[in-house]
């Protein structure tokens, strides 16, 4: 499986998202839709980004009892995605029961990733709201253990835990990391960051990179230097 550099494409109508995408021509980068781009315009988005022929992973985070994540995973998997995500925290269960639902019946399905725990929750969280008394990292790392138990393809994470993920799950169990700036960017709210050169060398398998992106004043010539720095 290819290193690649993934897109967030975090805009917030079609209009948007297009004006973005044709600024790279030919060129079909890689791109994650999230929920604000699918909750506002539907499954239809995904058809027409897939129609010009980028790759999607369509970042939705399911959670949710095991039957129903089945069946909404079918739903995902005809509209032809090539990743996308469930929360770890659904338990086993659930994450078996997102593997039946995504598989067709060639066998084929869009590879599926585990959110461990949200960059959000921190240890005091953990501790006071979910009861869980570990120590996070120790968290994230049995979650991403139960995710490759239950036949999934890898976890999003921390460029910072890409080593680690790949120490206790194999170095084919992929990581998919979110966080990254360049070098001489801005940080804006993201707290634990890597370049893309730095990722590579942690074993990062795919880079999630935003707004050094799309809020480039070159979108194409940050998203090339994302490729020169990460996959060449
Ligand atoms: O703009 P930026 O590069 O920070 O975008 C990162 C993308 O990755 C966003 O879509 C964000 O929601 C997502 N993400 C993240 N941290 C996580 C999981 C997802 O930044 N732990």
């Amino acid at each position: 499986m290819g290193k690649d550099v993934i897109i967030a494409c975090d805009f917030e109508s079609a209009e948007k998202t297009f004006e973005f995408l044709n600024k790279f021509g030919g060129k079909k980068p890689f791109v994650k839709i999230g929920m604000e781009l699918f909750y506002a315009e539907g499954p239809d988005i995904v058809r027409k980004i897939k129609e010009r022929g980028h790759k999607i992973f369509l970042d939705l985070k399911l959670h949710d009892i095991p039957n129903t994540v089945k069946k909404a995973m079918a739903v995902l998997s005809n509209l032809d995605v090539d990743m996308c995500n469930v929360h770890a925290a659904g338990t086993s269960r659930m994450m078996e029961a997102a593997i039946e639902g995504l598989t067709r019946p060639d066998g084929t399905r869009p590879l599926l990733i585990a959110v461990t725990q949200l960059t959000s929750t921190d240890q005091t969280a953990l501790e006071d709201e979910l009861l869980i008394k570990e120590p996070i990292k120790d968290v994230v790392m049995k979650y991403a253990q139960n995710a490759k138990r239950s036949g999934l393809d890898g976890v999003v994470c921390s460029p910072l835990e890409a080593a680690a993920v790949h120490t206790a799950c194999g170095a084919d169990f992929l990581t998919v990391t979110p966080g990254v700036r360049f070098a001489d960017n801005e940080k804006g709210d993201q707290k634990r960051i890597m370049t893309p050169e730095q990722a590579k060398l942690e074993g990062s398998d795919y880079i999630v990179v935003g707004r050094p992106i799309t809020a480039a004043d070159d979108p194409v010539a940050a998203y090339n230097r994302c490729l020169e720095e990460f996959v060449s």
